[in-house]
């Protein structure tokens, strides 16, 4: 177990190389079990939960092979339609292989994955899609076990749950729809920039999908997919995350490169609105950001894409700990996504949480203490934090920020910042 011990104080400077998506990513892999034939993707981040679904599908007995950042997939038929719970539990995502099994094999069982310091993690919606397209669903010693002796037939789906739609209920269906007999209607479909990745991959693979990108996904069935080659999108979170650095940590600003513009809007447009600079290239795959002189306080409601995404709040809750004035941050995804609040208040800053609801006042400046990560979003806003705080402070639980921040402490040392990952003696013990 690693911590991190991060100097504040340091002006960030200079350039980074944004990574692939672990979002896109995760079901992109698991899609791979869709054909017998051999996939290679690239740009897939080396982060830990992109090696967890690597380890299943090896466990599942696909052979994967991984050079830098292109994996290889092959699976072959013949591969396991469980997999096991000592991998499925590290990694909730892993829930998107539901999907690819159920539309290979017409049968699955998947390990019901826990929830997380975000909140429940239910999976209704994906148990509803299924067994519209005809599957028999049970729940056995706290696993799905899944059935579709007949095979999967295509229908008309609205998956649409009390919290608006779902981003890998979406890729469950389209997966479990692209071999299934006839037409597969999604209605309130996820508009992600990672599901329509997903549908691109598919539609690459021999799939017919229309309409990703939209709330109504059309899918028509076809008889076998085929192999091919891809790579991932941007990492948009991963963007936003770095773009927060250079407002809070730079006087010069910094410039990030391998963006897509598109997918960052709602970042983007809140950055503007509080006062800051954000310009990107004409390519729009660069953006330059850089701290406005008098930046002002925002308000965040977070909301499906594309309105401002949960995965990017904990983030903007650090620079608004440190900008003057009131800010306000709503999360009705998850509305108990707040970890990382109690942690900031313990270096300095102001904040308020009642029911789903952060209140930020800004102070002068935040101060070094020993903070814990808690989920991986989180633990970027302490990191963000740490930069910019007086003092050195130590993140302990780094394993959360390395489920999906490729090479995170060495991107940040590239633009000066005086990081340092050690391994965390401390770790384990009781809690205090
Ligand atoms: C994806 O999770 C992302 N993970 C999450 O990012 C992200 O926060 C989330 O979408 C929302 O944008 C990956 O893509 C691997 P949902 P997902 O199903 O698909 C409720 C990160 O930090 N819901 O879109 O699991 C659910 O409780 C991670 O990278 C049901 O009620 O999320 C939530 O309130 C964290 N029933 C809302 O829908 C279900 O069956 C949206 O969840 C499924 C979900």
């Amino acid at each position: 177990m690693d911590k991190l011990i991060v100097e504040g104080g340091y002006k960030l400077q200079g350039t980074v190389n944004i990574s692939g998506s672990k979002n896109a990513s995760l079901p992109i892999l698991a899609a791979a079990l869709l054909t017998d034939e051999p996939v290679r993707i690239s740009r897939v981040p080396d982060v830990s939960d992109t090696n967890y679904m690597i380890q299943i599908l090896s466990q599942l007995g696909a052979s994967v092979e991984r050079s830098s950042g292109t994996v290889r997939i092959e699976s072959p038929d013949g591969i396991s339609s469980s997999a096991s719970y000592d991998q499925v539990r590290k990694m909730r995502a892993s829930i998107c292989l539901l999907g690819p099994m159920m539309a290979r094999m017409h049968r699955c069982t998947l390990p019901l994955p826990g929830g997380c310091v975000i909140g429940d993690r239910p999976v209704d919606l994906h148990v509803r899609a299924i067994q519209a397209l005809g599957a028999r669903v049970r729940v056995k010693g706290g696993n799905l076990v899944i059935e579709a002796p007949n095979g999967l037939v295509g229908t008309t789906v609205d998956m649409r749950g009390d919290n608006g739609p779902t981003v890998l209920g979406t890729d469950n269906l389209m997966m479990a729809a692209v071999l299934a007999r006839g037409t597969t209607v999604i209605e309130s479909a996820a508009r992600e920039p990672e599901v329509v990745d997903l549908a691109n991959f598919l539609n690459k693979m021999g799939a017919r999908i229309e309409g990703a990108g939209s709330r109504t996904i059309t899918i028509h069935g076809v008889e076998r997919l085929h192999g091919c080659e891809h790579t991932v999108i941007p990492d948009r979170i991963e963007a936003g995350t770095f773009m927060v650095a250079g407002i809070m940590c730079s006087d010069t600003g910094i410039t990030l490169n391998r963006v897509c513009e598109e997918h960052l809007g709602a970042i983007s447009a809140l950055l503007r609105e509080c006062g800051h600079t954000v310009n990107f290239n004409e390519a729009g795959d660069s953006v330059f950001v850089k701290a406005g002189e008098k930046p002002t306080s925002g308000k965040i409601l977070t909301a499906p894409y594309p309105a401002y995404p949960t995965d990017m709040q904990a983030q903007m809750t650090a620079l608004f700990s440190v900008t003057p004035g009131i800010s306000v941050v709503k999360d009705t995804i998850f509305p108990q996504r707040f970890m990382h609040c109690s942690e900031l208040k313990r270096m300095g800053a102001n904040i308020k949480v009642d029911s789903g609801t952060a209140i930020i006042t800004g102070v002068e400046g935040l101060s070094a203490a020993p903070v814990m990560a808690s989920d991986l979003r989180a633990s970027a806003a302490l990191v963000l934090a740490a930069l910019a705080a007086e003092g050195t402070t130590e993140i302990h639980r780094l394993y959360h920020i390395d489920r999906g921040y490729e090479m995170l402490d060495d991107k940040l040392m590239s633009l000066g910042a005086h990081v340092q990952r050690v391994p965390d003696p401390d770790e384990g013990k009781a809690e205090l």
